[in-house]
């Protein structure tokens, strides 16, 4: 999967490409992330990326001209793939939506800077926008590093192991349950027996019913929207 990330920082966001998860996958060549500098499509003297608003007003506005100009060099007119504006007033970034977006082979990020961006940049150049929450950061770099994260968890072979995407929180519709590994007892606190019985069945079952637990417990507005087994109902009835 590659992503084409447009941004005034790339070297913001390279130290993340270069460890772990998403390191290997690069190197496995699953993963490609090419990041492009607005400012190398500017044509004045001091590589401008940015202007004061029409209107006045306090702060600076990302201009359309490098913007449209790098897009449209890198993948063409209209563009090949989505491009897709990390900001504030995108739709929320989730589970469901990173699953949605991993079925693309290419996606175009673009990082806004400044106060923000020339309107006409989202009405006819942008096909899709996206927030990683609630709250205002500084820049869309960060927000692209999550997106790119999280969709790179979610192809396979990204992961060690195979199957480890299918128990994360929210995957399933449910927070993930507990896990524990050696030492059996650290500070007088133990393991759950039932965790060292090698009774696979009731490994699954506690499993489930901490999961049930825990969603009940922190996101109960994720339990509603769960489809139920009947074993799960009669665990939550107790
Ligand atoms: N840019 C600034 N804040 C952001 C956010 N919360 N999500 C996506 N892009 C942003």
């Amino acid at each position: 999967m590659l992503f084409d990330v447009f941004t005034i920082f790339p070297d913001g966001l390279k130290p993340y490409l270069e460890i772990s998860i998403l390191q290997r996958a690069i190197k496995n060549g699953l993963l490609d992330v090419h990041l492009h500098d607005l400012r190398s499509w500017t044509i004045d003297r001091h590589h401008t990326t940015d202007d004061t608003p029409y209107g006045g007003g306090g702060g600076m506005v990302m201009k359309c001209e490098p913007v449209f100009a790098a897009v449209e060099d890198v993948l063409g007119a209209p563009p090949a793939c989505p491009v897709i504006m990390m900001t504030p007033q995108g739709r929320t970034f989730t589970q469901h939506v990173a699953q949605e977006l991993v079925a693309y082979p290419r996606l175009a990020l673009v990082c806004g800077r400044y106060e923000g961006i020339d309107e006409r940049i989202r009405e006819h150049l942008i096909t899709d926008q996206i927030s990683i929450g609630d709250y205002v950061l500084t820049g869309g770099e960060l927000p692209a590093l999550v997106l790119i994260d999280a969709i790179t968890r979610l192809i396979p072979g990204a992961l060690g192991d195979p199957d480890g995407a299918q128990d994360d929180s929210f995957a399933s519709g449910l927070l993930e349950y507990p896990h524990y590994t050696r030492p059996p007892e650290f500070r007088g606190w133990g393991v759950p027996e039932v965790l060292q019985s090698g009774d696979h069945g009731a490994i699954a079952r506690w499993r489930r019913e901490q999961s049930l637990k825990r969603t009940l417990e922190k996101r109960p507005d994720l339990l509603e929207k769960f489809d139920l087994t009947p074993a799960d109902r009669k665990y939550l009835a107790r």
